[in-house]
């Protein structure tokens, strides 16, 4: 690939115009809602299906089969939520797409809700998200006075009434059972799975919850079909990804790639690769969460398949570059140092894990650890990875762990020169 796409993709972000609602329309937006209200439901999940959309938010589970869960489920209170909590470090897509394409979000969001036969649904967008929140308070007012929400939407019968609820700051809350727990005024903290949210979500009753990308697809999947949508993507991963790219590059920003383009090509066509007179060292992929890879790891093509048998997790899409100036120590300091502070205590491995293994890093970074505390962090890691209740912990494992892979020699080049046994526990 040599030069970035430009055009006909899912989001077009070179555009940096608030597509208001009559340019939305006049592009086309709104009119796969009208189809899909003349439709059987099953039709157009049964496209969604044929699109292989994936959850971009981070799990990549199949859209269609999570609406058609809440769909077959047989209590008809329903619910769906868009997950616009956007809390892992490094990602700015979401706020890219409530703040520019924000009709493009809701009118998925209501052919979601219709598709899963829900009849209420709500916002979570996080609390520092004051700008978007405005923004999408004004679309959904502008949305009801033109038919597009709230009661008997384009006079099909179908209502959808849509309210933001703004999260308190909290980065697990992103995690969809925290998040449900955030909204019904309890403790943002996870619950345990099943009973998965499709079967007892929000106040008990099935609830689809997306994230602000995935819903984004889907107008554009209904409007333009299957194939154009299959057609941009590989034979493994369909349609486009956005990534936010940044750290020790020429160009930062948000970016949508096709899907089956190497890391290496994103890094060096849309952000013109390292700075001049640098190289690069390491490549955060996937956000905090997300793995931290050499060079030599780039030319692995962004596709699920392909990252998978790669361990490299996609994630939220975040891909931030560490130039030949930065310490892994430091990068993996500031990592561990963040999910120290947003882990919930609720289970033993991620929090004594975390507090642990922050602490060993700390004897690293001053110089006072040895090899032996090395071999420590690598068991912390895996009791995290694998005994952790939910996802921050099992991803804060991760992400060490790929570090330490890769890295090793860095970590052992920060022990003591004298590597006398150090026995004593790291925190007293
Ligand atoms: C600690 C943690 C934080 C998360 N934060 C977010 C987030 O900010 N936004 C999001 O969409 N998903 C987040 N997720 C993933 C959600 O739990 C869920 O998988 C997602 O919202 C489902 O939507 P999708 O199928 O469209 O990806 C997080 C997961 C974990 C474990
Ligand atoms: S893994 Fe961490 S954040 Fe998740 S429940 Fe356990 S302590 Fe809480």
């Amino acid at each position: 690939m040599s030069a970035p796409l430009n055009g006909n993709l899912v989001f077009n972000v070179a555009g940096k115009e608030y597509v208001g609602l009559d340019l939305y329309r006049s592009r086309g937006g709104y009119s796969a809602l009208q189809r899909v209200l003349q439709q059987s439901p099953e039709a157009s999940i049964e496209e969604l299906k044929q699109s292989g959309l994936r959850g971009r938010g981070g799990a990549a589970f199949p859209t269609a089969k999570k609406i058609e869960m809440v769909r077959d489920n047989a209590e008809t209170d329903r619910y769906v939520i868009c997950n616009a909590d956007e809390g892992e470090p490094g990602t700015f897509k979401d706020r890219y797409i409530m703040t520019h394409l924000t009709f493009q979000l809701l009118e998925g969001i209501t052919i979601s809700a219709y598709l899963a036969g829900a009849s209420k649904g709500i916002l979570y967008v996080r609390h520092e998200y004051w700008e978007p929140q405005n923004v999408l308070r004004a679309a959904i007012q502008e949305a009801t006075e033109a038919g597009l929400l709230g009661d008997n939407i384009l006079g099909s019968g179908f209502s959808l009434h849509l309210e933001i609820f703004s999260g308190a700051g909290s980065y697990l809350c992103g995690e969809e059972t925290a998040l449900l727990s955030s909204i019904e005024g309890r403790k943002g903290r996870p619950r345990l799975k099943p009973p998965y949210p499709t079967q007892q979500g929000l106040w008990d009753k099935p609830t689809l919850i997306n994230n602000v990308e995935t819903l984004s697809n889907i107008p554009m999947i209904l409007k333009n079909g299957v194939e154009w949508y299959r057609s941009l993507g590989t034979s493994d991963s369909h349609g486009t990804k956005l990534i936010s790219l940044s750290g020790d590059i020429q160009k930062r920003g948000l970016v949508e790639v096709p899907f089956g383009i190497t890391f290496r090509e994103i890094i060096e066509t849309y952000g013109g690769g390292a700075k001049p007179g640098r190289s690069i060292k390491a490549v955060n992929i996937g956000g905090a969460s997300g793995v931290l890879v050499p060079p030599e790891m780039l030319d692995t093509p962004l596709e699920y398949g392909a990252c998978a048998k790669a361990g490299i997790t996609i994630g939220s899409g975040a891909v931030f570059v560490l130039d030949d100036t930065r310490s892994i120590l430091d990068n993996v300091h500031n990592r561990t140092r963040f999910f120290l502070h947003e882990s919930c205590g609720k289970c033993t491995p991620c929090r004594e894990g975390l507090r642990q293994t922050h602490a060993i890093i700390h004897k690293l970074m001053d110089g006072s650890a040895t090899p032996q505390d090395v071999d420590r962090l690598e068991r912390y890691t895996d009791a995290m990875q694998h005994a952790s209740f939910c996802g921050l912990g099992t991803a804060a494992g991760n992400s060490l762990s790929s570090s330490l892979h890769y890295y090793r020699d860095e970590y052992l080049d920060h022990c003591a020169k004298e590597n006398e046994s150090s026995d004593r526990e790291e925190i007293a």
